[in-house]
């Protein structure tokens, strides 16, 4: 058994994040996104695995996710030239998958279940697939699937105008070396992609054993910015632990969970937790309210912040209006003139967001 993780993309949803970064890199309680997965994957036994990159993103996600020692798996990378659909990047990967079943995992996706359980299903009850499901509010946004009664599956639609049920795809996949030939007989949607929920149906069509899960516990599918907060809180709630491993003043207050990475110094700060800081990070004058998270060798000075991600390097000073809902990306400088100019002063860019109120 192998698996294979997508962590190419466009990541337009993300701009200007992705601009200059790949989406399963940005950090969810200090981790990326994608480790979660590896970490997943390898919980349930499997160690073989694939990761799909983008020439942008790829060299950045290789550097920085390795060779899979850190996780006691074997990781090796394959380059999809243009993201030309989650069917594409399995035909790309035909290589390294050879004749293996495999689990496909988005590496934007979280899921709060272990992953064992539902490959024991796959196993016992030899499935072509099993696709693991959710219901949803606006089964619009997805790939929508019906079953029967016993968790067969009797039809997929990707984005459905008029959808038949409000059960999404979660994007997680269990298949067996049968989806190649599936792959191979379709051809691109109307938005130019090999679809997944294309080759699933004609493994339906040719009456391949497919069946579905339902998923129970969060599912978090983190392609927008409201979407990565709230993984970053469920995260934060769920899985985070007491611990300081910097040096934090006798002026500073610091209540509910909070994790303090080596190297981070906090002076006269007021902390509430479940709050997460990186390593090398100095603190002074701060308001850290609940649910943020903020990454290594960042500076916040003076400043008021809360429910928010930061990313490494980035400096915030002198903002007493409270910073809430903000996912600042890595190395960014905001700053208050100590002047209290009624002007303000911009270096953004391009389709960055900025909201005054
Ligand atoms: P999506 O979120 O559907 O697509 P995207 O990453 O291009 O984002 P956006 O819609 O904002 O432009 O992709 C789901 C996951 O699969 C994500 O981790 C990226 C990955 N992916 C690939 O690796 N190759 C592909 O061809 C596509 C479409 C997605």
């Amino acid at each position: 058994m192998k698996a294979l993780i997508l962590s190419g993309g466009k990541g337009t949803r993300l701009r200007p994040l992705t601009f200059t970064g790949a989406k399963q890199l940005v950090p969810v309680a200090n981790k990326p996104i994608l480790w979660y997965c590896i970490e997943s994957i390898v919980d349930a036994g499997i160690t073989d695995i694939g990761i799909i990159i983008s020439p942008e993103t790829g060299d950045d996600v290789r550097a920085k996710t390795g060779n899979g020692d850190r996780f006691g798996a074997k990781i090796e990378y394959i380059l999809q030239t243009e993201p030309a659909g989650l069917a594409h990047a399995v035909k790309t990967a035909q290589p390294f998958l050879g004749d293996d079943a495999f689990v496909m995992f988005l590496g934007d996706n979280l899921i709060e279940s272990p992953l064992q359980p539902f490959l024991q299903v796959f196993k016992t009850k030899q499935l072509d697939a099993l696709i693991l499901l959710r219901q949803v509010a606006n089964p619009t946004a997805f790939g929508v699937a019906t079953v029967d009664e016993n968790g067969k599956v009797l039809q997929l639609e990707e984005k459905p105008k008029q959808p038949k049920s409000n059960l999404a795809l979660v994007g997680v996949y269990f298949f067996q070396n049968t989806i190649h030939q599936a792959i191979a007989q379709i051809t691109p949607s109307a938005r130019g992609e090999l679809e997944i929920t294309d080759a699933l149906q004609k493994l339906i069509e040719t009456k391949q054993k497919i069946e579905a899960s339902e998923l129970q516990g969060w599912w978090l599918d983190t392609g927008k910015k409201d979407e990565i907060l709230e993984a970053n809180q469920i995260v934060l709630d769920t899985r985070l632990t007491n611990q300081n491993l910097g040096e934090v003043d006798s002026n500073s207050n610091i209540s509910g969970r909070v994790n303090i990475g080596k190297g981070s110094r906090l002076v006269n700060c007021k902390i509430r937790g479940p709050v997460i800081i990186g390593e090398n990070c100095y603190l002074e004058q701060a308001y850290v309210g609940p649910y943020t998270s903020i990454s290594d060798r960042v500076t916040i000075v003076d400043t008021d912040i809360e429910h928010s991600v930061i990313l490494s390097g980035t400096n915030i000073t002198g903002i007493h209006q409270r910073i809430v809902d903000s996912v600042i990306g890595k190395n960014v400088k905001i700053s208050r003139s100590p002047k209290r100019h009624q002007a303000l002063r911009f270096l953004v860019g391009d389709e960055s967001q900025l909201e005054i109120i």
